[in-house]
Parts: C-alpha cells; structure tokens; sequence
C-alpha cells in the first residue's frame, strides 16, 4: 500500500489546482491511499524566531502529516512563473526539522492554470527547491493542466475532461510504480 499526501499549492476557496487536488484522492489506483495534507495557509509566515519559542501547533500538524506518508504529490499553480508563496513557506517550515521528512520522499508535481501554459514553468522552480532538500522528483510524465476552467469542476472537486481524468489516473499509477521502484532509494 503507498500513501500519498496531496499538498495544495492555492490557500483560495475556489481554486482551480484545490479541485484537481481534490479530483486526485479519487484517481488513485487500487492499493494506493490517498490524503489531504493541511493547506499552507494553515501555517504561518516562517520566521526562525518563532521556531525559536516553540514548534506551533500548525507546523507540528503538517511536519507530522508529512512524516505519515510514503510520497507527496503537489497540486499547484504557478505564481508570476514561480512557486507560490504560501507553498514555498510550507516546505520552507518542513525543511528545517531534524530528521527531514522530504529527503529521500517520492515526489511528483501536478500545475494547473486557467492559462494555454498550464503553469509548466513552476516545475522547474518546484524541482530546484525540491532537489535542495534531497527528494526524489518523478520527472516524467509531467502533469500540466491547462485551460483548467474547462476542466475541472470546482464546487464538486472533480476533473470534468475525460482525456485529462485519464491522463491523470495513468500519472498516478505510473508514480505508485515510481514509488515501489528500488530505482528511486
Ligand atoms: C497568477 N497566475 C498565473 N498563471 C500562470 O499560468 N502563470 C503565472 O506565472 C501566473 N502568475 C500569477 C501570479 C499571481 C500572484 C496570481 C494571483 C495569479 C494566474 C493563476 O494561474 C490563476 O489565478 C489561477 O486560477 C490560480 O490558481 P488557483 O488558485 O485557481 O488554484
């Protein structure tokens, strides 16, 4: 069984990436377990002094969510061709515990925007930070949902567009095989 927690890259109610990140729970093949991890905004704005003065309650939350899975899959948008803020600060706290739950954790990357681009540039950004903390990133096949308005349903969480659902179901299986393969340790 892998257990894969599904970290948002948008804090907003009616998010496109929040629904696909909802729609994946539902895609994941059989002897896959899928969680909502806490959402970023959750957290507060990182600051060493804080962590200082006590561990909050927020971060311990997600740290400790991100210790109970196998692998993390992101659903995000891309903000200003970059990783958004409320994400970064997410692995920004997650990185600073001893040991560090994201080194050696399969990761893979799901952008989403309403844009032709899909958000595709915010893999880049994401593997860079991602690599500093010694993941181990499923390059291919890359997800990019573009013209996401058209494609997922966002009252219902649910990914509207046949092809795409398919898509993604294939991309889940494929990281679940990523996941078991010694090929990642
Ligand atoms: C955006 N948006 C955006 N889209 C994109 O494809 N590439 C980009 O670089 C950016 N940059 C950007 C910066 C900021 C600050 C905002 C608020 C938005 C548009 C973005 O894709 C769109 O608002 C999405 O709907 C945001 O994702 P969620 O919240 O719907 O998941």
């Amino acid at each position: 069984m892998t257990k894969i927690g599904i970290l948002e890259g948008s804090l907003r109610r009616a998010s496109l990436s929040r629904a696909a990140a909802r729609a994946a729970a539902g895609l994941v093949p059989d002897g896959v377990e899928a969680v909502l991890l806490p959402n970023p905004g959750s957290l507060p704005l990182f600051n060493q002094d804080i962590l200082d003065d006590g561990m909050p309650d927020a971060v311990a939350a997600m740290i400790a969510a991100v210790e109970a899975v196998d692998a993390l899959l992101i659903v995000t948008p891309e903000y200003n061709w970059s990783i958004p803020g409320g994400l970064k600060n997410a692995i920004d706290w997650v990185s600073r515990v001893n040991p560090n739950p994201l080194e050696r954790k399969p990761v893979a990357i799901w952008s989403v925007s309403p844009g032709l681009l899909g958000g595709a540039r915010v893999h880049e950004s994401l593997r860079q930070t991602l690599h500093s903390q010694g993941t181990v990133i499923m390059a291919k096949p890359e997800v990019q949902i573009g013209v996401a308005k058209s494609k997922v349903d966002v009252e219902a969480g649910t990914i509207t567009h046949a092809d795409t659902e398919a898509f993604l179901r294939g991309h889940l299986t494929a990281f679940d095989a990523f996941c078991k393969s010694g090929n990642r340790a």
